[in-house]
Protein backbone atom coordinates (compact mmCIF):
# COMPACT_ATOMS: atom_id res chain seq x y z
CA UNK A 1 0.00 0.00 0.00
CA UNK A 2 2.62 2.96 -1.59
CA UNK A 3 1.64 6.18 -2.37
CA UNK A 4 1.06 7.20 -6.32
CA UNK A 5 1.93 10.09 -7.58
CA UNK A 6 4.12 10.81 -10.88
CA UNK A 7 6.85 11.47 -11.40
CA UNK A 8 7.72 10.10 -7.67
CA UNK A 9 8.49 6.15 -6.84
CA UNK A 10 8.07 5.42 -3.73
CA UNK A 11 9.62 2.56 -1.29
CA UNK A 12 8.70 1.38 2.24
CA UNK A 13 12.36 1.32 4.02
CA UNK A 14 13.46 0.22 7.55
CA UNK A 15 16.25 1.08 9.70
CA UNK A 16 18.61 0.28 6.63
CA UNK A 17 17.60 3.78 5.62
CA UNK A 18 18.37 5.57 8.47
CA UNK A 19 21.08 7.49 7.09
CA UNK A 20 18.55 9.24 3.99
CA UNK A 21 16.02 9.90 6.35
CA UNK A 22 18.53 11.84 8.95
CA UNK A 23 19.73 14.17 6.20
CA UNK A 24 15.75 15.04 4.85
CA UNK A 25 15.13 15.10 8.74
CA UNK A 26 17.95 17.85 8.80
CA UNK A 27 17.04 19.92 5.96
CA UNK A 28 13.78 20.20 7.25
CA UNK A 29 13.54 21.15 10.83
CA UNK A 30 15.27 23.13 13.06
CA UNK A 31 16.20 20.33 15.60
CA UNK A 32 16.99 17.52 13.88
CA UNK A 33 17.14 13.94 14.95
CA UNK A 34 20.30 11.64 14.66
CA UNK A 35 20.92 8.32 12.59
CA UNK A 36 20.63 6.70 15.92
CA UNK A 37 17.26 7.91 16.83
CA UNK A 38 15.78 6.83 13.23
CA UNK A 39 17.17 3.41 13.44
CA UNK A 40 15.45 3.13 17.07
CA UNK A 41 12.41 3.72 15.70
CA UNK A 42 12.91 0.60 13.74
CA UNK A 43 13.02 -1.45 16.98
CA UNK A 44 9.68 -0.67 17.83
CA UNK A 45 7.06 -2.85 16.16
CA UNK A 46 4.34 -1.41 14.36
CA UNK A 47 6.83 1.30 12.70
CA UNK A 48 6.42 1.86 9.20
CA UNK A 49 8.42 4.47 6.96
CA UNK A 50 8.24 5.33 3.31
CA UNK A 51 10.66 7.46 1.23
CA UNK A 52 9.78 9.34 -2.14
CA UNK A 53 12.35 9.59 -4.79
CA UNK A 54 12.43 11.93 -7.50
CA UNK A 55 14.25 11.44 -10.66
CA UNK A 56 16.31 14.76 -10.66
CA UNK A 57 17.38 14.04 -7.15
CA UNK A 58 18.96 10.33 -7.60
CA UNK A 59 21.05 10.46 -3.95
CA UNK A 60 18.96 11.62 -2.02
CA UNK A 61 15.09 11.20 -1.28
CA UNK A 62 12.66 13.99 -1.80
CA UNK A 63 10.30 13.18 0.99
CA UNK A 64 9.90 10.76 3.87
CA UNK A 65 6.61 9.37 6.21
CA UNK A 66 7.35 7.71 9.47
CA UNK A 67 4.47 6.47 11.40
CA UNK A 68 3.30 3.85 13.73
CA UNK A 69 0.44 1.90 14.89
CA UNK A 70 0.65 0.42 18.50
CA UNK A 71 -3.34 -1.55 18.31
CA UNK A 72 -5.96 0.94 18.13
CA UNK A 73 -3.94 3.70 17.45
CA UNK A 74 -1.85 5.46 15.03
CA UNK A 75 1.15 7.77 15.98
CA UNK A 76 2.90 10.41 13.19
CA UNK A 77 6.47 9.94 13.71
CA UNK A 78 7.51 12.16 11.21
CA UNK A 79 6.48 13.58 7.41
CA UNK A 80 8.73 15.72 5.61
CA UNK A 81 9.24 17.16 1.95
CA UNK A 82 12.57 18.57 1.11
CA UNK A 83 12.17 22.35 0.06
CA UNK A 84 12.91 21.86 -3.61
CA UNK A 85 9.67 19.46 -3.98
CA UNK A 86 7.07 21.07 -1.89
CA UNK A 87 3.32 21.80 -2.68
CA UNK A 88 3.62 18.91 -5.74
CA UNK A 89 1.14 17.25 -3.25
CA UNK A 90 3.59 14.85 -2.00
CA UNK A 91 2.99 14.95 1.07
CA UNK A 92 -0.70 14.75 0.80
CA UNK A 93 -0.07 11.28 -1.52
CA UNK A 94 1.86 9.90 1.43
CA UNK A 95 -0.51 10.67 4.26
CA UNK A 96 -3.20 9.82 1.99
CA UNK A 97 -1.82 6.12 1.94
CA UNK A 98 -0.85 6.27 5.40
CA UNK A 99 -4.02 6.83 6.82
CA UNK A 100 -5.02 3.66 4.80
CA UNK A 101 -3.02 1.71 5.45
CA UNK A 102 -3.51 2.14 9.40
CA UNK A 103 -6.81 2.03 9.33
CA UNK A 104 -5.95 -1.37 6.90
CA UNK A 105 -4.33 -2.40 9.96
CA UNK A 106 -6.88 -1.94 12.79
CA UNK A 107 -6.13 1.69 14.06
CA UNK A 108 -9.18 3.64 14.87
CA UNK A 109 -7.24 6.98 15.26
CA UNK A 110 -4.48 8.98 14.24
CA UNK A 111 -2.62 11.39 16.44
CA UNK A 112 -0.09 13.79 15.94
CA UNK A 113 2.13 16.84 17.24
CA UNK A 114 2.57 19.97 15.17
CA UNK A 115 4.70 23.09 16.39
CA UNK A 116 2.16 25.95 16.62
CA UNK A 117 2.86 28.15 14.07
CA UNK A 118 3.28 25.43 11.82
CA UNK A 119 0.91 26.49 8.58
CA UNK A 120 1.66 24.51 5.94
CA UNK A 121 1.51 21.15 8.32
CA UNK A 122 -1.71 22.36 10.21
CA UNK A 123 -2.59 23.22 6.56
CA UNK A 124 -2.38 19.78 5.70
CA UNK A 125 -3.65 18.15 8.73
CA UNK A 126 -7.10 20.31 8.60
CA UNK A 127 -7.27 19.04 4.82
CA UNK A 128 -7.31 15.51 6.35
CA UNK A 129 -9.89 16.35 9.15
CA UNK A 130 -7.60 16.28 12.04
CA UNK A 131 -8.66 18.32 14.52
CA UNK A 132 -6.64 19.89 17.55
CA UNK A 133 -7.46 18.12 20.71
CA UNK A 134 -4.75 19.52 22.72
CA UNK A 135 -2.11 22.06 23.46
CA UNK A 136 1.15 21.06 24.92
CA UNK A 137 3.16 23.68 26.43
CA UNK A 138 7.02 24.46 24.97
CA UNK A 139 7.21 21.22 23.59
CA UNK A 140 9.51 21.91 20.67
CA UNK A 141 13.39 23.47 21.29
CA UNK A 142 14.03 26.04 18.64
CA UNK A 143 17.63 26.81 17.20
CA UNK A 144 18.19 29.64 19.57
CA UNK A 145 17.07 27.50 22.71
CA UNK A 146 13.87 28.84 23.46
CA UNK A 147 10.35 26.38 23.49
CA UNK A 148 7.70 26.67 21.28
CA UNK A 149 3.95 24.88 21.95
CA UNK A 150 2.81 22.19 20.11
CA UNK A 151 -1.07 20.79 18.97
CA UNK A 152 -1.93 17.34 19.83
CA UNK A 153 -3.95 16.45 16.48
CA UNK A 154 -6.06 13.50 15.97
CA UNK A 155 -8.29 11.96 13.40
CA UNK A 156 -10.49 9.08 12.97
CA UNK A 157 -9.72 6.48 10.92
CA UNK A 158 -12.87 4.23 10.90
CA UNK A 159 -16.46 4.97 10.83
CA UNK A 160 -18.36 3.25 14.09
C1 LIG B 1 4.41 20.27 5.90
C2 LIG B 1 5.05 19.65 4.66
C3 LIG B 1 5.33 18.18 4.94
C4 LIG B 1 4.05 19.79 3.49
O1 LIG B 1 4.61 19.11 2.37
P1 LIG B 1 4.17 19.39 0.86
O2 LIG B 1 4.53 18.20 0.06
O3 LIG B 1 4.68 20.71 0.44
O4 LIG B 1 2.57 19.49 1.01
P2 LIG B 1 1.51 19.26 -0.18
O5 LIG B 1 2.05 19.83 -1.44
O6 LIG B 1 1.09 17.84 -0.19
O7 LIG B 1 0.32 20.19 0.32
C5 LIG B 1 -0.87 19.66 0.85
C6 LIG B 1 -1.60 20.74 1.61
O8 LIG B 1 -0.85 21.15 2.76
C7 LIG B 1 -1.07 22.58 2.99
N1 LIG B 1 0.18 23.30 2.77
C8 LIG B 1 1.35 22.80 2.33
N2 LIG B 1 2.29 23.76 2.31
C9 LIG B 1 1.69 24.90 2.72
C10 LIG B 1 2.15 26.22 2.95
N3 LIG B 1 3.42 26.57 2.69
N4 LIG B 1 1.28 27.12 3.46
C11 LIG B 1 0.02 26.80 3.71
N5 LIG B 1 -0.49 25.55 3.52
C12 LIG B 1 0.34 24.61 3.05
C13 LIG B 1 -2.11 22.99 1.98
O9 LIG B 1 -3.38 22.76 2.57
C14 LIG B 1 -1.85 22.01 0.85
O10 LIG B 1 -2.95 21.85 0.00
P3 LIG B 1 -3.07 22.79 -1.32
O11 LIG B 1 -1.77 22.70 -2.05
O12 LIG B 1 -4.22 22.17 -2.03
O13 LIG B 1 -3.32 24.17 -0.81
C15 LIG B 1 6.36 20.41 4.26
O14 LIG B 1 6.10 21.80 4.22
C16 LIG B 1 7.51 20.16 5.21
O15 LIG B 1 8.25 19.19 5.07
N6 LIG B 1 7.70 21.05 6.20
C17 LIG B 1 8.82 20.94 7.16
C18 LIG B 1 8.67 19.71 8.03
C19 LIG B 1 7.36 19.71 8.79
O16 LIG B 1 6.93 20.74 9.33
N7 LIG B 1 6.70 18.53 8.87
C20 LIG B 1 5.48 18.34 9.59
C21 LIG B 1 5.81 18.01 11.01
S1 LIG B 1 4.35 17.77 12.00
Amino acid sequence: MLPSLSPFTFRAVGPEAAGSMTVLHEECFPRYWDRDSFTDFFSVSGTYAVLADHPDSPEHPAGMFVYRVTHEQADIITLAVRPAFRRTGLARAMLRSGLEHCGALGAEAMLLEVEVGNTAAIGLYEQFGFVQIHRRRLYYQQRDGTYNDAFVMRRKLSVS
